[in-house]
């Protein structure tokens, strides 16, 4: 070998070197204010007060929406045979503003979400709103606070199903949930930051807040969509404050994780991932192709959110096709090429009522504007987003990554994030609104997973006991 051979050899090997110290480098933890004011103006003094909330909106609200209702829909027909490939389908539209204005019945409806108690509280200048399932009394488990979090374009109302599930009793359980269910700040009946920044890592610190101020000075986190990405980062900034974190969508990857994500596209199958994810993944052109054409919603959301925002806020139709469209894809790609997008078929695994509920929640409450601010801050250039995927946590992660999500992280590429897994399922059936498609489905992963991380708690206990 030439001497230039060997200089270069010996580039390459500090150049390898070095990529590979910048993939693994972990930084720092992103400076986050202990007590900031997201309220309008200056900050004023508030109480800590929990006060009881029930959901009663207004008669002239919910008559203002039937006139809206009764108009005649603006809508342009559909092309011929594209079903849901261009978007929300006109003609399944108009059955389902039909279904709206004349047989769904929101007071019989409010009536339902309000059978769990609900409460609001002020924090960072906010009004929060949350809902909570506790468990019966004297069942002789373990009463573990789970802090229930959602995501875009949902609300508490995807959990309604999943509750009963988690607070009662069962025999294959050593542990059962007080269930903590909020909106998320500029959701539904959350109040939205008056100032730009409330990102997820934002949130996250609000969610600690309000768990501390109810009483719980630990608990676990669950959420899928936003909810995970905000459970995310509980799990990296405030770890003391949990027992765990489940998700349904593991969010972030480190630069470490992507790289081998890149690297997977060129080796032998196998080599990466699981093969049966490989097909979800490469080749990574097809998987950037249908980003970019599932992703446009988040572009929007991530630059202008205040535009379409009149638009939608001021059109219930226009919300509910803005919302259900995703409702259809995002269950099952499959949706796109089939008739209504699944969304009229008996065996759609989701109920008109219920996508119909979270549509009122969006609309009574005007929160749709807000909450796609959600993607601007998260997005943005402030934001500590990339930081904050790049830092590892060891909090005792459950992990189901639902076969139809729109992205599933393989285990070993999840673990660059995530360095203590206790549990990583792949379910067969269920999408990205698990907790409304599949809720046993995903009720049985969290249960399992618990009941593992409760035996570690107590096996570390037994160890320090002997050991002193
Ligand atoms: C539209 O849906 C019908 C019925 O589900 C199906 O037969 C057809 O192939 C679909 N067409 C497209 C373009 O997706």
């Amino acid at each position: 070998m030439g001497i230039l051979g060997r200089i270069s050899v010996i580039f390459i090997a500090v150049l390898a070197w070095y990529i590979a110290v910048r993939l693994n480098s972990t930084p720092p933890l992103p400076y986050i204010d202990p007590d900031p004011w997201w309220g309008l103006g200056e900050p004023k003094k508030s109480d800590s007060k929990i006060r009881p909330f029930k959901i009663d909106i207004p008669a002239k609200d919910v008559q203002d929406l039937q006139a809206r209702l009764a108009q005649a829909p603006r809508l342009a027909p559909s092309l011929e045979g594209v079903n849901f490939t261009y978007g929300m389908d006109s003609t399944t539209m108009a059955v389902i503003l039909k279904y709206w204005r004349d047989s769904y019945d929101w007071k019989k409806r409010e009536t339902k979400l309000n059978a769990y108690p609900h409460f609001k509280t002020r924090i960072e200048g906010l009004d929060i709103h949350f809902m909570r399932a506790s468990p019966p009394a004297g069942s002789g488990k373990t009463v573990r606070p789970l802090l229930l979090l959602h995501g875009w374009p949902g609300s508490f109302v995807e959990f309604m199903g999943i509750l009963p599930l988690l607070t009662t009793p069962r025999a294959d359980s050593e542990v059962v949930f007080d269930v903590i269910c909020p909106s998320l700040p500029g959701y539904g009946f959350s109040e939205a930051a008056a100032k730009p920044g409330m990102n997820t890592l934002a949130m996250a610190q609000i969610m600690t807040k309000l768990m501390k101020r109810i009483g719980f000075e630990k608990f676990y986190v669950q959420g899928g969509d936003w909810g995970s990405g905000i459970a995310h980062d509980i799990a990296t900034a405030f770890p003391d404050t949990l027992y765990g974190i489940h998700v349904n969508m593991v969010m972030a990857m480190t630069l470490g994780a992507q790289a081998k994500l890149m690297l997977g596209a060129f080796l032998p199958s196998g080599t990466v991932m699981d093969p049966k994810l490989e097909e979800k993944w490469y080749p990574l052109l097809t998987f950037y192709g249908i980003t970019l054409r599932e992703m446009g919603y988040a572009h929007l959301h991530a630059t202008k959110p205040d535009t379409v925002g009149v638009a939608l806020n001021s059109s219930p139709q226009g919300l509910a096709a803005y919302i259900l469209e995703k409702f259809s894809t995002w269950t099952d790609m499959k949706y796109l090429n089939q008739k209504n997008g699944g969304l009229l078929d008996p065996d759609f695994p989701i109920s008109l009522d219920a996508m119909l509920d979270n549509i009122c929640v969006y609309w009574f409450t005007g929160s749709i504007t807000s909450s796609m601010r959600l993607y601007s801050e998260f997005f943005g250039a402030s934001s500590p987003a990339i930081t904050m995927f790049n830092i590892p946590t060891t909090v005792p992660a459950g992990l189901a990554g639902f076969g139809n999500d729109l992205a599933v992280i393989p285990e070993n590429l999840a673990a660059h994030k995530f360095h203590n897994i206790i549990t990583y399922t792949n379910p067969e059936i269920g999408g990205h609104f698990a907790a409304m498609e599949v809720p046993k489905i995903l009720a049985d992963d969290i249960f399992i997973y618990v009941n593992i991380v409760e035996r570690q708690m107590k096996e570390e206990q037994l160890q320090k006991t002997k050991k002193s």
